[in-house]
């Protein structure tokens, strides 16, 4: 990263103005010229009444000090460019940023799933592209506002694999977000965080399925167990391609599904810090499901789906998952699904 970076305020542009790009960029703008790069009638709301950015807890920001745009030229100029669209939408978004990255413009992407970071990478073939992982929910909350409902520090790759990585991108990027008020980690290793996030998001499809907030639905052994199911399946695959995810909490990636098991009580005790989200949090799948849109479950359940396939194992939970997510994403928007836990469970472990 050139030394001229720790002169100057960064230039950012947030490429996919949903919830977690308005949440990043409504951060970064207090450190950074933010230019957040959306939908023309997203960023109609955010010209008109400002971004607000709210919690964990009762923290609050408004900002009208970034810049909106809808077309990928805005990006020209950008130091960084934080990527973050839907998965289906990255080869595109790569696609449209192309022409305008500069040089020395470094791409991040912010986004869940393990492919992002190599579909970037191969559209994009002349720019230094760095996995970043978000461990918290954000969900849009008015037309220019966004809460984030849990906790966690952001993760970006190091190619350095150590604090002192200045000369690798990842450096200045992490000095602006810790100076706007965001935890971030640097990762050495972050196709293993990638992997356990992976896992973690495992719960996307079903919380989306279960109609209920997360903190309800996690709160609940039977939705549980259905997430147990489909991340053994994960695991299994995961170690046939000789991932080994990360341990990124107090439980080992190996028993995670040995603790989503345990009756309700249990658990209670045991991971009381997954429990600490906002009442009303729910996962981003759900909130797809809501308005009509494609969901990432091809992303989720269809990773771990197609890992099992490509090393002759199965994994029928991921795969059944998917086929529900397909039918929901199939029905009217708003008729949102609601499947009692205990008859998910019955239809994972029926599933062959
Ligand atoms: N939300 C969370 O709590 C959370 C937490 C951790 C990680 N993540 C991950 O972060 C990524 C983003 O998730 P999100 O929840 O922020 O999604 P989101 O709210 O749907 O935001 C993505 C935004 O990008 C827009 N977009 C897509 N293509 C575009 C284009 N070519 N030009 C301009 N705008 C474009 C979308 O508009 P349209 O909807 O109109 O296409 C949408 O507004 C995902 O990979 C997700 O899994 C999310």
């Amino acid at each position: 990263m050139p030394l001229t970076h720790a002169r100057r305020r960064l230039r950012i542009a947030v490429f996919g103005a949903g919830s977690i790009g308005c949440h990043l960029g409504g951060m970064l703008a207090a450190t950074a010229d933010v230019t957040l790069i959306g939908r023309p009638a997203a960023m109609a709301a955010i010209d008109a009444d400002g971004l607000t950015v709210t919690g964990p807890g009762p923290a609050r920001r408004e900002t009208r000090d970034l810049t909106t745009a809808a077309d990928p030229s805005a990006a020209a100029g950008a130091d960084y460019v934080l990527v973050t669209v839907k998965s289906a939408d990255t080869a595109a978004a790569a696609r449209d940023l192309a022409p305008h990255l500069g040089p020395d413009t470094v791409v991040v992407s912010f986004q869940n799933g393990l492919r992002n970071p190599e579909v970037l990478a191969a559209a994009l073939p002349a720019h230094r592209v760095l996995a970043g992982m978000v461990p918290y929910n954000v969900v849009r909350t008015g037309p220019a506002a966004f809460h984030q409902g849990s906790g966690g520090a952001l993760m970006l790759a190091t190619e350095k694999g150590a604090e002192d990585g200045a000369e690798d991108g990842a450096e200045a990027l992490a000095d602006a977000a810790r100076a706007s008020g965001l935890q971030l980690e640097l990762r050495a290793d972050m196709p293993a965080v990638q992997a356990t996030k992976l896992l973690m998001n495992l719960n996307n499809a079903v919380n989306a399925l279960s109609g209920l907030p997360l903190r309800e639905q996690v709160g609940q052994r039977a939705y549980r167990q259905c997430v147990a199911r489909c991340q053994r399946e994960g695991l299994a695959a995961l170690r046939a391609a000789g991932v080994r995810p990360a341990r990124l909490g107090p439980v080992p990636p190996g028993l995670m599904p040995r603790v989503l098991d345990l009756p309700d009580a249990l658990f209670q005790r045991l991971a009381g810090a997954s429990l600490r989200i906002d009442a009303t949090a729910r996962s981003s799948m759900w909130e797809d499901l809501q308005r009509g849109r494609p969901t990432e479950v091809d992303s989720l359940q269809g990773e771990i789906v197609a890992l099992a396939e490509r090393h002759g194992l199965t994994a029928p939970a991921n795969a059944r998952l998917i086929a529900l997510v397909r039918d929901a994403e199939a029905a009217a928007p708003g008729t949102a699904p609601n499947w009692a836990g205990t008859a998910l469970l019955a239809e994972l472990t029926s599933a062959r």
